[in-house]
């Protein structure tokens, strides 16, 4: 029904993508090809398959944790800083919310993570409100000790929701 393909800026319609969180509506619209540009992160999106429309987006791009930001299940007996994957700008657009997407679009952006060849230990996302961490901790996603507005999840832990294995 959609495909999911690295944001290219001149093919892709950005216009008009409304989430209902202004500030990632604004960033697609405003950052996301000079981003993409600037190979800041890798930014993914959903079109339609008939379309070019942009139906939802996220970025992932390389990431270190501190280990003293980590949970003990995630920093017990790693060397300082600990390698990880960092996926931020997780959005889908209002006329989906509700219908089961959000948890496909997060499937597919953890697949890419656990398939790709990025080594790493966890997947940290940055999250915009309490009601999108409700969302993420339904998933396994973990709260960070010490960083209030960020969830982990461990590599192994989402490739085995995934069904993938190495
Ligand atoms: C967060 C978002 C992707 C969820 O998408 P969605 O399509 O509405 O979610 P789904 O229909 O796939 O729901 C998946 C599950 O999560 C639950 N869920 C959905 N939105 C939720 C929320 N905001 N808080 C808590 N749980 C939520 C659903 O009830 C469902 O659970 P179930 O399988 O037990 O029924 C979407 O609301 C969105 O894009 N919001 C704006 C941007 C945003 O908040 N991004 C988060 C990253 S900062």
């Amino acid at each position: 029904m959609f495909r999911s393909e690295r944001l290219q800026p001149t093919v892709h319609q950005l216009i008009g993508f409304d989430c209902g969180i202004a500030t990632l509506n604004h960033w697609l619209l405003h950052a996301s090809a000079q981003e993409a540009a600037k190979r800041v992160a890798n930014t993914f999106v959903w079109v339609p398959s008939d379309s070019t429309e942009v139906v939802a987006h996220y970025a992932l791009r390389g990431h270190v944790l501190a280990r003293d930001s980590a949970p003990s299940r995630i920093g017990r007996g790693v060397s300082d800083p600990i390698p990880a994957a960092l996926m931020a700008k997780f959005a889908l657009s209002n006329k989906l919310h509700g219908q089961g997407f959000g948890g496909q679009l997060l499937r597919d952006a953890l697949e890419r993570v656990v398939r790709s060849s990025l080594s790493g230990l966890a997947v940290r996302v940055i999250i915009v409100d309490d009601v999108a961490a409700s969302f993420y901790r339904r998933y396994g996603f973990h709260d960070a000790p010490t960083v209030p507005n960020r969830l982990l999840l461990r590599f192994d832990e989402a490739a085995k929701a995934l069904g993938l294995t190495d």
